[in-house]
């Protein structure tokens, strides 16, 4: 176990969801990805991949409003977003943390807002906006070196 770094660069939204696609298969229950990086970068397309990778057919909607969706694949899928909360708190006060430490893959769009609530094993994905549709992502904490999307 190392904290192995993977960067890469996306060029469409499609290469993108494949990458969330490989990453699923390195996930196993428990298992926290803490997504980074602002509106419009494609946290929630990198999740559509991971879920296809669960073996989710279900449509992911962005669960801005709802916070939590929960999805049944190979493991069960908690697609969370804390971007309407105000911080760890406001997590802990809705039964976050239980999620992280359940048996199912949690996957969290605006992961800085928790610095508290993430596991220290979490892998944090941030991704950057470059020119046109080409995104940098940086993958850290990943559990071998297996990776190569
Ligand atoms: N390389 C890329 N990867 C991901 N999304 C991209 C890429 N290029 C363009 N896009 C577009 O950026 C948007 C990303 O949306 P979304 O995943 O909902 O962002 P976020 O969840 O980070 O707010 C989509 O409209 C998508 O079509
Ligand atoms: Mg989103």
């Amino acid at each position: 176990m190392g904290a192995f770094l993977a960067e890469f660069i996306s060029a469409s939204p499609e290469a993108t969801i494949r990458a969330g696609e490989e990453l699923a298969e390195l996930l196993h229950p428990g298992s926290v990805v803490a997504l980074r990086g602002g509106l419009g970068v494609g946290k929630t397309y990198l999740t559509k991949g991971i879920a296809r990778g669960l073996g989710i057919n279900e449509e992911i909607t962005s669960p801005t409003y709802t916070i939590i969706s929960e999805y049944q694949g190979k493991l069960p899928l908690y697609h969370i977003d804390v971007y309407r909360l105000g911080g760890d708190d406001d997590f802990s006060a809705l039964g976050g943390d239980d999620f992280l430490y359940g048996s199912g893959v949690s996957v969290i769009e605006w992961s800085e807002l928790l610095p508290r609530s993430l596991p220290k094993d979490a892998i944090t994905i941030e991704i950057t906006l470059l020119e046109g549709d080409r995104r940098l992502i940086r993958v850290t904490g990943l559990p071998g070196e297996d990776f190569h999307p």
